[in-house]
């Protein structure tokens, strides 16, 4: 089975998936939940559901590796992503959406790279969300009554908690917008294989010290109010996105001195 885009999100997206399979694909990174391939609007697609099929996995124990690799095996040039974002700044509201433009990496623990051995590879995160797909994103986005932000400095922070009103003050300073957990390392490890990635983030809620507390709930039930929008939007850009890549995604291990070679381990 081939696809050649990708979705990463939550629950209720694999019903955008047609004439779909369920796959169970291994990697030497280890095993990613299982992948619904299928298409939409004519496309080969494949829907990976980042924290498992029953929501098992926390964000911090994801296997990034495993995941980005089987979805890597599988043909796979693009991905849109979703992840839910606290707010930092404060034009952003709940149930606001944002494709955000960059990234700051606050996590701790996880493996983050494909290229632990020789050669050593510095791969370019000039524009760590590809532009082409961001472009057509942020289009399908603004036709929806919904406000969407088209940019956004985007931090990932490593959880499974919430951060401290300080740890928030500190990334507002810092020049962050949103808040999120499960971005990076996803976003560089595609790119580290030369897969285009581009994400809409939706804010389910103010982020810690600029609301009175944060519940889990408020983020399902924002998450199930948008994820309507969501869907039509990527279902949108599926059937937009050009056959051929013209952004720095696609040449990234030529300008990181490789010929296209497979991650040493
Ligand atoms: N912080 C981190 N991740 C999140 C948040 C938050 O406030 N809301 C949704 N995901």
């Amino acid at each position: 089975m081939k696809a050649e885009i990708a979705i990463i999100g939550g629950t209720g997206f694999e019903s955008l998936i047609e004439h779909g399979e369920w796959l169970r694909i291994g990697t030497p990174y280890g095993i990613p939940p299982p992948i619904l391939v299928g298409e939409i609007r004519g496309r080969s697609v494949a829907f990976l559901s980042r924290h498992g099929l029953r929501h098992e996995k926390p964000p911090h124990r994801v296997n990034y590796r495993a995941n980005i690799y089987a979805l890597h095996t599988l043909g796979v040039k693009r991905i849109l992503a979703t992840n839910a974002v606290g707010a930092i700044n404060p034009d952003f509201r709940p149930g606001d959406l944002v494709i955000p433009h960059d990234i700051i990496d606050f996590t701790k623990s996880r493996q983050s790279t494909f290229y632990e051995g020789e050669p050593v590879v510095h791969i370019d995160v000039s524009q760590p969300f590809c532009p082409e797909v961001r472009a057509i994103l942020i289009e399908e986005a603004r036709k929806h009554p919904v406000k969407v932000h088209e940019r956004g400095v985007l931090v990932c922070t490593e959880g499974p908690r919430f951060e401290t009103p300080a740890e928030i003050e500190m990334f507002r300073r810092l020049g962050c917008d949103i808040v999120g957990m499960t971005a990076a390392p996803e976003a560089f490890l595609a790119r580290e294989l030369e897969i285009c990635y581009a994400t809409v983030c939706f804010v389910s809620n103010m982020a810690a010290g600029m609301q009175a507390r944060l519940t889990v709930k408020e983020v399902f039930d924002v998450a199930s109010r948008v994820s309507p929008v969501i869907q039509q939007i990527l279902s949108d850009t599926v059937w937009r996105l050009p056959q051929e890549r013209h952004c720095p995604c696609s040449r990234v291990l030529k300008d990181a001195g490789l010929g296209g070679e497979t991650p040493n381990r």
